[in-house]
């Protein structure tokens, strides 16, 4: 055999062997090999590609690390949209998804598969010509990160597949970090001294942010797949593609489970809730499906949600410890909120020093005082919260607690409003407030301007900088002095001035969320914007013009009317508006609407054979319209269920278009 083509061979007999054990120790947890031989071959390996670098290929086990790192991750498109799922919480939510989906298939038989709800990072891998071609981030949902150098690096990841007819598609599926290697992880960390991470989750998103590959080949990240879709071959059901996966040497889970109907499927989340702290790694519910596509097809999805799956979400973990002390934080909007500060201790996945109180009401219904031991609990979200006090374990001496009459930050006498169970600090000029108004304004869901963090707010009001957020548009003239502060270059200056000018482009909604009015978030902005166009019909509009939002409800219409009729703020909107944001919606935005629901406004009623209220609200305001609580003369249609009460009557009686949801399907069709 001549020289060369024994090399070839060498090469090519090394690379299996090397991806064989890669397989059965990352996927099948049955190594057959041990480490010493596993790192000979792969050294091996490299000296023959680094003496022939024309053999490389893209799928050699030698290419799961990349030499150069990143500089900036390549957009992806997704060609399938990455939907997440709806929630549910109890029995009855999975009852009533069930019913939904037998109304909506007739009489159709269907069978559910249920998983396990793995609390990773969302992945897409495409394979093109039996190779692993591009690895993407979830992202929004419609394009992602091009993270394929950093996927490569996970071993039970193939490089490439013996596809037999199936040569290009797609997988998705979750990368994690398991529990005991989070722990090690953060060890550490904090040995060397680094940040700790709070849980597996954000620790596997910090890793697959990183730029340069090494670093995160350094990382145990593992993966499991729960998705297949390619076009070569036709599949009936869900299971059918899992079983591919499993054929193809993908990774996948063996809880994944067939059941006949929706009390199978709640045996099935009972025990798998069971056992949930047993499993080494991290899972937050179970993820049920329907399994035959066809049927998936015909569910099809309603806003970024799927209507033939949903998440089951297991109840939120608890522990008991002790209250050291309770202090009150002064929000953006003067509301004053206790926390409270608690002996460390881990619970699901991370350790809690701290825990919302919520608001003083809560602190009197739950007689929290210091010293007490308390229950607490994570639910779906990070932030934990006190649920009951161990009254046996309380020692006599404590005493109740009682609300400050003052502001912790500056002093002044904190007003309740009537209905509300919230104190404030009423002085606008409060320097915790003024704090959190600009840190609201510049975090990454209002104006995201990168590179002015807490710290940076801080130093710029104490040097007079700024007093509010207005003043951000102006700190172009003091780029010498920024420059000149301790820690502050011409590069850290020019960032966040440059920052500051891309954040003129943010869209109106995102400008009316950033300005920090009492009880508006970012989806009421998104309404109000929506609805108002611009700036001055805001500005403008009556309470009882805003209470017809849908949505908007009595505090959210007076809050918004108490903002605008203050002339500080009418100024702040002057200044806003002469530094160039935008104030109005983009018309482009309109683009996307149905002639038949522009501009139409839509009271809804009764329950609806297939569309929640809200699903229904959405569709209509996607494609234009607009909806209202109440019906009148301005009504156009009237969307009935079943169960319309006086809305219906109202409408009749004042001749207003009355339509079922297959006829509203029929319009929107
Ligand atoms: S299926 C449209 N299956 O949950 C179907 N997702 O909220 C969506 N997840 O972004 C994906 N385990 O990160 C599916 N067995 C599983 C899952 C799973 C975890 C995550 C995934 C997704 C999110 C959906």
């Amino acid at each position: 055999m001549p020289a060369q083509e024994k090399i070839i061979k060498k090469v090519n007999e090394l690379r299996k062997k090397i991806l064989d054990a890669d397989y059965k120790y990352y996927t099948l947890a049955q190594p057959d090999i041990d480490d010493l031989k596993y790192d000979m071959m792969l050294k091996e390996l490299h000296e023959i590609e680094n003496k022939y670098p024309e053999l490389i290929t893209s799928d050699s086990p030698t290419q799961r690390v990349s030499e150069s790192p990143t500089k900036k991750f390549d957009v992806v498109y997704h060609n399938i949209p990455m939907l997440s799922l709806s929630n549910s919480y109890d029995f009855n939510d999975l009852n009533d998804f069930d019913k939904r989906i037998k109304n909506l298939l007739g009489n159709q038989k269907y069978e559910y598969v249920c998983e396990l709800k793995f609390d990773g990072l969302a992945v897409s891998l495409i394979y093109e010509n039996e190779k692993f071609a591009i690895g993407a981030t979830r992202g929004d949902g419609e394009k992602g990160d091009n993270i394929t150098q950093n996927l490569k690096t996970i071993k039970s990841i193939p490089l490439s597949v013996k596809g037999d007819k199936i040569k290009n598609f797609e997988v998705r599926g979750e990368v994690f970090i398991k529990k005991d290697d989070f722990i090690k992880i953060n060890e550490e960390q904090e040995l060397k001294g680094e940040k700790l991470f709070a849980n597996p989750r954000n620790t596997a998103a910090g890793t697959l942010k990183q730029k340069d590959s090494k670093a995160v080949a350094a990382r145990p990240l593992n993966f499991y797949s729960y998705y297949f879709y390619t076009d070569e071959i036709k599949l009936k059901t869900h299971t059918e593609g899992v079983k591919i996966l499993e054929q193809l040497k993908f990774p996948v889970n063996s809880h994944y489970k067939k059941l006949n109907n929706i009390e199978e499927v709640k045996t099935y989340c009972n025990e798998i809730e069971q056992i949930r702290d047993d499993l080494p790694y991290e899972i937050d519910g179970v993820v049920i499906k329907i399994n035959s596509l066809e049927q998936q097809q015909k569910l099809g999805f309603v806003s970024r949600s799927p209507r033939w799956a949903i998440a089951y979400k297991f109840k939120a973990k608890q522990q008991i410890t002790k209250v050291k002390n309770i202090v009150c934080q002064v929000g953006r909007v003067g509301t004053i909120t206790p926390v409270a500060e608690l002996e460390p201790v881990f619970l699901a996945g991370s350790t809690i020093s701290r825990a919302t109180l919520h608001n003083f009401d809560e602190i009197e219904r739950l007689d929290i005082r210091i010293g007490d031991y308390v229950k607490i609990e994570k639910g779906g979200d990070v932030i934990p919260k006190v649920t009951e006090v161990i009254k046996d374990k309380r020692t006599k001496n404590l005493v109740k607690y009682s609300a400050p009459e003052k502001c912790p930050a500056c002093g002044s006498q904190l007003e309740k409003p009537e209905d509300e169970v919230n104190y404030y600090c009423i002085n606008f000029n409060c320097p915790a407030q003024v704090q959190g108004r600009i840190e609201h304004f510049v975090s990454r869901d209002a104006m995201e301007i990168e590179g002015l963090g807490q710290s940076i707010i801080e130093i710029f009001i104490k040097e007079g900088f700024v007093k509010n957020y207005t003043d951000i548009y102006g700190l172009h003239i003091h780029r010498d002095k920024i420059i000149s502060l301790e820690r502050f270059g011409e590069k850290s200056a020019e960032n966040i001035l440059s920052g500051i000018e891309l954040s003129k482009q943010k869209p109106f909604d995102k400008v009316l969320f950033a300005l920090g009015i009492r009880h508006i978030g970012e989806r009421t902005a998104k309404i109000l914007a929506k609805h108002f166009e611009n700036i001055d019909n805001l500005i403008n509009a009556s309470e009882e013009q805003l209470n017809e939002v849908r949505e908007i409800g009595p505090k959210i219409a007076i809050s918004v009317r108490d903002f605008f009729s203050k002339k500080e703020n009418l100024e702040i909107i002057d200044k806003l508006k002469s530094a160039g944001l935008k104030f109005e919606i983009d018309t482009s935005v309109k683009s996307k609407t149905h002639p038949n629901i522009l501009n139409k406004t839509f009271v809804l009623t009764g329950t609806l054979p297939t569309y929640s209220r809200d699903e229904a609200s959405k569709i209509i305001e996607d494609l234009g319209g607009k909806t209202s609580s109440s019906v009148s003369k301005k009504t156009d249609y009237l969307l009935a269920g079943e169960e319309a009460g006086s809305k219906l009557e109202k409408a009749k009686s004042l001749g207003i278009k009355i339509i079922s949801e297959e006829e509203f399907k029929k319009l929107i069709s």
